[in-house]
């Protein structure tokens, strides 16, 4: 760590969790997460309204506690980075919000970011500087995307994305068809573990299109479809060949298309970020197909791949160095902010 590195202080606030990280150039030095998902489980999906009010009952204790795990003082912090956008609205209104206030209270720069750009940027506290360019697959419970990345703070260009439900959305319905609670990717992930992932001939939705977007719907039904029949037929769902061969149509389209932008573009290097990421299945799969085609993978470990401060105070940082000029303070939180507007 280079001591006379900004020290940047991150907040994530577009969905369930309250993050705040804050790093000094590349070096992670605190990483607090306030996570309202209890409150959203019995409604099988996050509520905008509940998720808004968390964040507000949660920021200041998660900056109080990232301080105190940084073991840095309030006025230390250089620089302040926000996420600007995509995301729900009210909640991510409740951090551009605080951030604004904290940024002014202090007299120093914001930087409002796009939560993709950051899912792509955190890789750089795990496995430091990224390869320019690489590729980026997110994959969450919000976002689908293969993202061609150049240069993460200032050139980011979508090349596909779902056109219907994210892949983590997929695992979240499909857990609640097998009635394995919410929020239902890791819960599949586990229970794939005892299944046969070619018991049950999914559809892999464009699999070979020739595009690189993604579609998880036909999916999601047909899953329903084929548990709606045998238990109308009173036979028993083999829940964890269900599980697993589900898992594996979606792993088995994400890594295909990943690939195939890789190699269209000429391109070495593969980041995966976004909850998803932390899928068990979809990192050993991706591992096997990336040294098959001489493709480096890289991969956060999990609690950096969920949402976090810590993605949002890297892409701070990485903006700060880049000499990028902070945002006005009147910036808007922005719902539906494009993936290649990195800063607003
Ligand atoms: O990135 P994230 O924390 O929040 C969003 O921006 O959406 O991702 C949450 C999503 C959920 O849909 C969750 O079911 C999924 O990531 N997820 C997983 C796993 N862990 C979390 N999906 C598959 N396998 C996992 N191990
Ligand atoms: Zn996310």
């Amino acid at each position: 760590m280079i001591r006379d590195e900004p020290l940047v202080l991150g907040i994530e606030t577009s969905c369930d969790e309250t993050g705040v990280g804050i790093v000094r150039g590349h070096t992670l030095l605190a990483d607090a997460i306030a996570s309202s998902v209890d409150q959203h489980a019995r409604f099988g999906g996050v509520v905008p309204e509940v998720a808004s009010r968390a964040h507000l009952e949660a920021m200041a204790p998660t900056v109080e506690r990232a301080l105190s795990d940084a073991g840095i003082a309030f006025g230390d912090v250089d620089a302040f980075a926000v996420t600007a956008g995509p995301g729900l609205p009210g909640a991510l209104m409740v951090g551009v919000a605080a951030a604004k206030a904290y940024a002014l209270s202090l007299g120093k720069p914001l930087y409002g970011v796009n939560h993709l750009a950051a899912h792509v940027c955190v890789d750089q506290l795990e496995h430091g500087p990224l390869p320019k360019p690489c590729v980026a697959m997110l994959v969450s419970g919000g976002h689908s995307s293969l993202l061609l990345v150049p240069d993460v703070a200032g050139d980011v260009r979508s090349l596909g994305t779902t056109v219907d439900d994210a892949a983590g959305e997929a695992f979240d319905k499909v857990a609640r068809v097998l009635d394995l609670g919410f929020p239902g990717g890791r819960i599949i992930d586990r229970m794939a573990r005892d299944g046969d992932p070619a018991a049950i001939a999914f559809p892999r939705g464009k699999y070979k299109d020739g595009t690189y977007d993604f579609s998880f719907s036909g999916l999601k039904t047909a899953v329903a479809r084929w548990v709606e029949a045998r238990e109308r037929a009173g036979d028993p769902v083999p829940v964890a060949d269900v599980a697993a061969s589900f898992q594996e149509a979606v792993v088995d389209v994400l890594t295909q298309k990943a690939l195939k932008v890789c190699k269209d573009n000429g391109v070495g290097d593969l980041l995966i970020g976004g909850g998803v990421a932390a899928n068990s299945r979809l990192r050993a799969l991706a591992a096997e197909r990336c040294e098959a085609a001489g493709v480096r993978l890289r991969v956060p470990r999990p609690k950096l791949c969920t949402d976090n401060g810590a993605m949002v105070a890297a892409l701070g940082s990485e903006l700060v160095a880049s000499g990028a000029a902070p945002s006005d303070l009147r910036l808007p939180a922005d719902s539906s902010l494009p993936v290649e507007s990195i800063m607003l």
